[in-house]
């Protein structure tokens, strides 16, 4: 679907590539997704192979034995952490969670009705005003380098800062809705056990959250914490790619996540579930869509055109949420959604089928608001964004700023009209 420019020039050819389906932008090391290889899923896609993989290990396993910190340092050094490489690296994340007042001031000053995602958007970009010491336009261009160990150390910090206050910013872009006074981060839980404090406590003694939603949560946090090149990811590398401080690159992924067709989809999905209400409504919904009147919301990727290997990982651990929670009356709706859309021709012709935002069923098990779900994805994409940023920084040949080309069809050259004298 490219399209040829007349004049080659001597840096390479200039395609136009319309939303980047044919364009890699860098070399990577992070995450592998092979979305035209077979999936588990049974009816379609009868071969199974792992498809989603991160630093070359299958996202079923980690999902399984590993935790979404853990994961975080694999995914942002490489390895998996020894026993001590985990301690420091947990204990400086959750020391880091910690904020200072003015943060929490400035979260205070938005209205009970802001979308929380602006509110996590303009709080990571508020922390850009406290860290001089990340800047590179402040403090020389050349300011992270691989085989500077300070500078090393000053990157690390940064990494923990916002893995730490993304959980206690989300925090408190929920309480300040509610009226309710901000929660310090505990001491002693882990990383989604101290985001469930600071979201929930209401100063009971001795609270701590229920263990197996707090794993459930984990597991979630897990499967959005990287995803290759996406548009939030992209779009971090692309502003880190100016040498700006990694606050304000993260505040523009984060933007760029709450859109309905990246991350603010697990909320798009629940609200065209209550618009859609029951079961029976369903073949309506799917004759809209396929007249183009409607979005399935949940369905399609840019990526995957088998199953989305995360949304099996989802299902699974929507059952150990229901147990306790009871299921969701939409549940039905969704799993009617479901089963038409992936027999219907016109999603098969497509290769459509679920990505990983059905999750919004969980969270809304849960009880997170609704409009708190991209919140709740943007928390743990943090980790992939600061992987991709490290990764770039310290790539070998220093950053080249990401500045593509056009291919130009406005006017031709004319003559300005003074106002007086336009027609
Ligand atoms: N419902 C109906 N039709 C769809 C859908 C959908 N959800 N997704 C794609 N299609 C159709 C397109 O209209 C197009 O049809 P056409 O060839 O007749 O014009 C065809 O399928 C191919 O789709 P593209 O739009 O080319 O796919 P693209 O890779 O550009 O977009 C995207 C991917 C944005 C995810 C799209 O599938 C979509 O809008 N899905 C719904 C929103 C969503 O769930 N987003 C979350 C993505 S995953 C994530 O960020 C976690």
């Amino acid at each position: 679907k490219g399209e040829r420019e007349e004049n080659e020039t001597d840096k390479g050819l200039r395609v136009s590539d319309k939303g980047f389906l044919n364009t890699a932008v860098i070399r990577s090391e992070i995450t592998y997704i092979d979305g035209e290889a077979g999936s588990s899923y049974p009816q379609r896609f009868p071969k199974s192979t792992p498809e989603a993989c991160c630093r070359g290990y299958p996202i079923e396993q980690l999902a399984l034995h590993s935790s979404h910190l853990e994961t975080a340092y694999l995914l942002i050094y490489g390895s998996l952490p020894t026993k001590s490489q985990f301690e420091v690296f947990q204990t400086e994340v959750l020391h880091h969670g910690v904020t200072h007042s003015d943060a929490a001031q400035f979260c205070r000053s938005f209205r009970y009705d802001a979308h929380p995602m602006a509110i996590l958007t303009s709080a990571f970009a508020y922390l850009g005003s406290y860290y001089a010491e990340a800047n590179p336009s402040l403090q020389g261009q050349t300011l992270f380098s691989k085989g500077d160990k300070a500078s090393l150390a000053v990157m690390d910090k940064q990494i923990y800062r916002l893995i730490g206050k993304a959980t206690t910013l989300a925090a408190m872009a929920y309480r300040v809705r509610q009226g309710r006074d901000f929660v310090t981060p505990p001491t002693g839980l882990s990383y989604t056990g101290s985001f469930l404090y600071q979201m929930d406590h209401l100063g009971e003694e001795n609270y701590t959250p229920n263990p197996i939603l707090e794993k459930a949560l984990d597991v979630l946090f897990l499967l959005h914490a990287d995803h290759e090149l996406n548009a939030s990811a992209t779009t971090v590398l692309q502003t880190g790619s100016s040498l700006v401080d990694p606050y304000s690159a993260i505040a523009a992924g984060c933007a760029s996540l709450y859109g309905p067709l990246h991350g603010g989809a697990n909320e798009a999905v629940i609200r065209m579930l209550i618009s859609i209400g029951k079961p029976e409504n369903v073949p309506a919904f799917i004759e809209a869509v396929k007249k183009r009147e409607k979005v399935l919301s949940g369905f399609g990727h840019r990526v995957y055109k088998t199953s989305d290997p995360r949304s099996f990982i989802v299902r699974k651990t929507a059952d150990e949420v229901f147990k306790i929670t009871g299921k969701d009356e939409l549940l039905e709706t969704a799993m009617a959604l479901h089963e038409a859309a992936m027999k219907d021709e016109y999603f098969i012709k497509r290769k459509l089928a679920p990505n990983v935002d059905f999750c919004g069923l969980i969270y809304r098990a849960m009880g997170f608001p609704l409009d708190f779900f991209p919140v709740l994805f943007a928390v743990p994409r943090v980790v992939g964004w600061l992987a991709h940023w490290r990764q770039m920084m310290l790539q070998e040949g220093g950053v080249k700023i990401w500045r593509p080309r056009q291919i130009y069809v406005g006017s031709g050259k004319r003559d300005y009209v003074p106002i007086n004298e336009r027609i």
